[in-house]
Order: structure tokens, then C-alpha cells, then sequence
């Protein structure tokens, strides 16, 4: 079995996120002594944002036309969607910037977003191939939005997009009000603690 790893948070060893999903893979190892895990920290490296010459695998061209650089770009693409392919748990720390994911972890979902690799075109609309897959969010930000959803990017994002490729198992450990006070941060810390718990016992 295989497992993902990823981290997007900037704030090093101070991150939530990051204590988080680091948690959850120990865990997950626990529970599968033969668990394969890669990692992939965002923050340290990051695909470049999509370019032109980044979009060959939207619009595949033949080799011999590629330039040195797109056919780098390629590369970067295909690597990690083979690597995302290959997997079966999928563990991502995300903290919320700006209401949303950290662009080093949408540059990534750049990448991977696929038409015929992890998502497919059919008549009667797109279909998602990654049902095998279950992937567990570690959710960390300063507020909290239940009252608030409409500002709410991150979460909701997420499992927009792992649905549009087609995982129906997503699962999320959330960590919120850290930004709001030391009451809040340790009711949103102890919440985190709980979803852990509660996933682990699912
Ligand atoms: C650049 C930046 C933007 C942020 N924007 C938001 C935001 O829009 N909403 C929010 O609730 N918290 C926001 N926060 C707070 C973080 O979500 C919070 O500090 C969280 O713990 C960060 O995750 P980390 O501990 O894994 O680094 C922001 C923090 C940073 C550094």
C-alpha cells in the first residue's frame, strides 16, 4: 500500500498543518506496517505556476516538436501524476491563505488535474478516475467559518476538486480559530485532535 504525503504549509516547524498530517501518516503507518509513504513539501518545491509551456499535456504535441522547455514542463506534469496514480491514501496538509489553499499546493493540483489521466471527458459530462483513492485533508486557519461559509475556499475547494476526480472517500481533520485568542486555539487544536481520533476509528 502507498500513501502520499504533502505539505504546503510556509511556516516550518511552527505549522499546524503540518504537526497534523504528520500525525495522520504515523498513524496511518501504524495501521499498515508495509505503507510506502512519499513526500512531497510544497513549500521547499513546487512546480511552476501552468505556463504555455507547461500545458503539453492538454494539448500533447509530437516530441520532435517540443521545445527543451516544454518537454522539461512535461516532465515535472507527468512525474507527479504518475506519482498521484500510483497512490492509494493521499495525506495533505493545507493551511487556508487568503480563504483558500497556499498557491504552491494549487500549482501542484495544476499539475495533476489530467483530462485522461485522473479525470475523463464523456457525453454526458466529466467523469473522475481516481475512485480508489481516499485522501485526508489536515485543515489548519486562523478563523472560523461555519457562520461564515461563503469565505470559505479551502475545505470546500478541496473537496471540490478530489470529487471532480472522482474520490467519493475524503476525509478532514480541521484545526480553525487558531488566529483567535488562546481559548479558541486550543478548542480548535483539541477539535483537530478529535477528528483525528474519530478518523482513525472509522
Ligand atoms: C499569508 C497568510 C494568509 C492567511 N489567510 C487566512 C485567511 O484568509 N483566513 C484564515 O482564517 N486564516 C488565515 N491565515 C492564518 C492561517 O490559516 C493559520 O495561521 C494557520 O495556522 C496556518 O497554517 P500552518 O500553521 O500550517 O502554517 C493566514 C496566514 C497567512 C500566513
Amino acid at each position: 500500500m502507498k500513501l502520499l504525503h504533502i505539505d504546503s504549509s510556509i511556516t516550518g516547524s511552527d505549522s499546524i498543518s503540518r504537526r497534523l498530517s504528520r500525525d495522520i501518516v504515523a498513524r496511518q503507518r501504524a495501521i499498515h506496517p508495509d505503507l510506502q509513504v512519499e513526500y512531497l513539501d510544497l513549500a521547499a518545491q513546487a512546480p511552476q505556476p501552468l505556463s504555455l509551456n507547461a500545458l503539453g499535456f492538454r494539448a500533447p504535441a509530437q516530441d520532435d516538436s517540443l521545445t527543451e522547455a516544454q518537454r522539461l514542463e512535461n516532465e515535472v506534469s507527468e512525474a507527479l501524476v504518475s506519482q498521484l496514480l500510483e497512490t492509494d491514501i493521499v495525506v495533505i496538509g493545507a493551511p487556508m491563505y487568503n480563504f483558500t489553499i497556499p498557491a504552491q499546493l494549487k500549482s501542484w493540483l495544476d499539475r495533476v488535474a489530467q483530462a485522461g489521466r485522473t479525470f475523463k471527458y464523456t457525453e454526458s459530462g466529466p467523469v473522475g478516475l481516481l475512485s480508489d483513492k481516499t485522501v485526508i485533508l489536515a485543515l489548519s486557519r486562523g478563523g472560523i467559518y461555519s457562520a461564515n461559509p461563503d469565505m470559505e475556499h479551502q475545505e470546500s475547494y478541496l473537496k471540490s476538486i478530489f470529487g471532480f476526480m472522482g474520490v467519493s472517500d475524503i476525509r478532514a481533520v480541521r484545526a480553525e480559530g487558531l488566529n483567535m485568542g488562546p481559548e479558541h486555539r486550543e478548542r480548535g487544536l483539541a477539535q483537530a485532535q478529535a477528528d483525528i481520533q474519530a478518523l482513525m476509528a472509522a
